[in-house]
């Protein structure tokens, strides 16, 4: 087995056990605290998976370095770096709504290279290595053949600046539910991207994500066939603050609606 697919099974056994650990703490009394906002949730729980990932992570590369968003949330050039949300959907975690996840992913010279999303409820397991697919529950997956915006079902989600911004994301919700079968806002940004790549959904897009809500959901929909990119339709860049991900078919109909959008901003 190469390096690379030694890493891969370690994380998948370290996720699994993670997972289990979410689901019994979760009927313990949780302790929730804010941060940003009065909206922006953290639990005891979240803290616990973040330092258990951190210690075993580096067990298994000990030259690595991490961007994990409750301890370590600076962007760092590094050659190995390995990006964590320990609880991608804490609203929903801490709500008993069962869509949210473990993320991780492995970043190599600039580049990501593995990725792992996992819902301890729903037992799905995604995962991708770049150049060779992406598998849920080691099945390989990919986009849906939808080939219009009219036909489509979309998801977003709404930022904890919700209301100290200018572009809170109704203006392009009621835009874009004019435009297609229904959009839904399930509350993990890292799972919504794995859901446009087992292809249930068709598209995705949100403003103001961090880099661990999307670093492992956006390989996983590459390797699945999907797109990745700005709303100016650049490569994506983690700290880039709007991302689209979709089936492919649609992004360029979707990114003239976003420049629509964009350049109603400007004139008004
Ligand atoms: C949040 C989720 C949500 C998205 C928010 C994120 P968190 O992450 O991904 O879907 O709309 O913008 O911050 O706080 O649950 O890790
Ligand atoms: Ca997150
Ligand atoms: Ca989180």
């Amino acid at each position: 087995m190469s390096s690379m697919g030694k890493i891969r099974k370690s994380v998948h056994k370290l996720m699994l056990q993670q997972g289990d650990m979410l689901i019994k703490e979760s009927r313990t009394k949780l302790s929730v605290r804010t941060k940003s906002s009065s909206t922006d949730l953290v639990t005891n729980v979240d803290w616990k998976i973040e330092n258990e990932l951190k210690n075993a992570l580096l067990g298994l590369l000990p030259q690595s370095q991490f961007l994990a968003e409750e301890t370590d949330d600076k962007y760092k050039s590094a050659e190995l770096l390995w990006i964590i949300d320990p609880i991608d959907g804490t609203t929903n975690y801490v709500h008993n709504f069962p869509f949210f996840c473990i993320s991780v992913a492995l970043q190599v010279e600039g580049s990501i290279t593995l990725a792992f999303v996992y819902n301890p409820v729903s037992k799905e397991f995604f995962e991708a290595e770049r150049g060779k697919g992406s598998l849920l529950n080691n099945k390989p997956i990919s986009v849906s053949p939808t080939q219009t915006l009219s036909k489509s079902l979309l998801s977003t989600g709404f930022a904890y600046n919700f209301g100290s911004t200018d572009e809170n994301n109704i203006r392009f919700f009621s835009h874009f539910h004019k435009l297609c079968h229904g959009i839904r806002r399930p509350g993990s940004a890292a799972l919504d991207l794995c859901y446009v790549a087992k292809g249930v959904f068709d598209g995705f897009w949100e403003w103001y994500l961090k880099p661990w809500d999307v670093a492992a959901g956006v390989l996983i929909l590459q390797e699945a066939g999907g797109k990745i990119s700005n709303f100016n339709n650049n490569n994506f860049s983690l700290t880039d603050d709007n991302i689209l991900g979709t089936n492919g078919s649609i992004h360029s109909e979707m990114l003239a609606e976003i420049k629509h959008l964009l350049a109603l901003r400007e004139t008004s």
